[in-house]
């Protein structure tokens, strides 16, 4: 009989939380006295990366559509098709075990439903294999087409895949030093040529044991988020704002990179503003300085300017699917506008607080140009006052901004420089 440590158990629970109940794969909680913590993350992951093929799977397949009170059902036959189709679990294990929970959940009588529509998938495996499924929502289909109709497939094809794990080697270490160090310890990493503190390791490892991470030897980061604290390039005596900083990625590089500049850093979200706590602790930052503040207002501000500021801003997404594919079941059109007329708000917001003379860096982590081009386009001709900046950078592509859509090395982000005319 299955117990509640099960991986397959666990994975079922946080399937049926992402998709029946709207929560994140993050808030997913999943308990370290599992079985098998990292088969049943693997099984999540999975399910919810695929869950729209899947799912186009296993609907023509049932003939009465499943009571609401019943659709836990429906995500078991999500794990049990995931298993099927993209893994090389033995047949036998993926049905039986997956049958199993729906004794464990007291539904007895779907055991034979379960059954019959996993052997049918599997019947149909080879079939299925040969027609590649994009696995996205219709309505993030048709946005990729229509912003990149020449490489939406790509968008696509790598969004699926799994993101690889790159850390920021703290610049008081030589990077050589630290790659030879985690080599020593069975780790291998490539370094970085875009970022210059990056190492991209070849495996994923848990960071905590990585050398040195308790005292701040370094902060895992994708590549393209590392490019923001040096295209801000923070001087001596300046007053920067990281609008936006939760959970400190670019609030620690920045203040790192030069620590005799003074980060105001703000978010307004309460809890998330613990997680940068924590990190600033952790990275010995001394010049930091944590507000709670809404970005779309003023009420936080000591009405002293800024020199340069850093809008991180609230997106989509879109960019690091890979990372979080459950942005993929979890956000809706009406999400995508809403944040975009948000981003427009912070930058006119915060455009007001910037010194003639100084520079804005806008960064999301979306490959959607009304939240990126089309927004700073937008912003550039209301405001009167703000020069675009080109970014040479041998990353991303685009004239207004750089865009970069996610690739092997680097999640999706866009990134665009302004400068406040004197
Ligand atoms: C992309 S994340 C920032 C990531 C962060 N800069 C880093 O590098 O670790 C966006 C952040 O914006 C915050 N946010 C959303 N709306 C905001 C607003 N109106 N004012 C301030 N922060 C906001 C969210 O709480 C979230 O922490």
């Amino acid at each position: 009989m299955l117990n509640k440590n099960n991986a397959r158990v666990i994975a079922h629970r946080a399937i049926c939380l992402i998709a029946l109940e709207k929560k994140s794969l993050s808030e997913a909680a999943f308990p370290t006295e599992a079985n098998d913590l990292s088969f049943a993350k693997s099984l999540t992951f999975g399910s919810i990366r695929f869950y729209h093929h899947l799912n186009d799977l296993i609907t023509p397949r049932i003939k009465k559509p499943l009571e609401k009170k019943n659709l836990d059902i429906h995500c078991l036959l999500i794990l049990g098709a995931y298993q099927l189709i993209y893994t090389d679990i033995s047949i036998h294990a993926a049905i039986k075990e997956t049958v199993d929970i729906a004794e464990m959940i007291g539904k007895n009588w779907a055991k034979g439903f379960v059954n019959a529509i996993l052997r049918g998938i599997d019947r149909d495996r080879d079939v299925i294999l040969k027609s590649p499924h994009h696995s996205h929502p219709t309505w993030m289909v048709k946005k990729f087409k229509k912003d990149y109709p020449d490489s939406y497939q790509e968008i696509f094809i790598e969004n699926n895949k799994q993101a690889p794990m790159s850390i920021r080697v703290h610049p008081s270490i030589e990077r050589d030093d630290f790659k030879a160090q985690l080599q020593n310890e069975n780790i291998s990493s490539e370094l970085s040529k875009i970022a210059s503190q990056a190492l991209v390791l070849d495996d994923a490892v848990n960071i905590t044991s990585l050398l040195g991470f308790e005292n701040g030897s370094c902060y895992v980061q994708d590549i393209s988020a590392q490019l923001a604290a040096p295209l801000i390039s923070p001087k001596k005596g300046e007053r920067i704002l990281d609008a936006c900083c939760a959970p400190g990625g670019k609030t620690t590089h920045l203040a790192e990179l030069c620590p005799d500049a003074e980060i105001i850093a703000i978010d307004n979200d309460k809890m998330r503003l613990l997680r940068v706590q924590e990190n600033i602790d952790r990275l010995q930052n001394k010049n930091v300085k944590i507000m709670l503040g809404d970005a779309t207002r003023q009420d936080w501000w000591d009405k002293k300017m800024f020199d340069k500021i850093l809008i991180d801003a609230p997106c989509s997404g879109t960019g690091v699917i890979r990372r979080h594919p459950d942005i993929k079941l979890l956000r809706k059109p009406r999400d995508v506008s809403e944040v975009t007329k948000i981003q427009a708000l912070i930058l006119d917001n915060l455009w007001a607080l910037l010194k003639p003379g100084g520079e804005l860096v806008y960064a999301t982590c979306s490959v959607l140009k009304d939240e990126n081009e089309n927004q700073i386009n937008a912003f550039l001709q209301r405001s009167g006052d703000a020069k675009n900046e080109e970014i040479s950078l041998s990353w991303g592509e685009g004239l207004i901004g750089k865009q970069q859509l996610p690739e092997h090395k680097y999640d999706g982000f866009y990134y665009a420089k302004l400068i406040k005319s004197l």
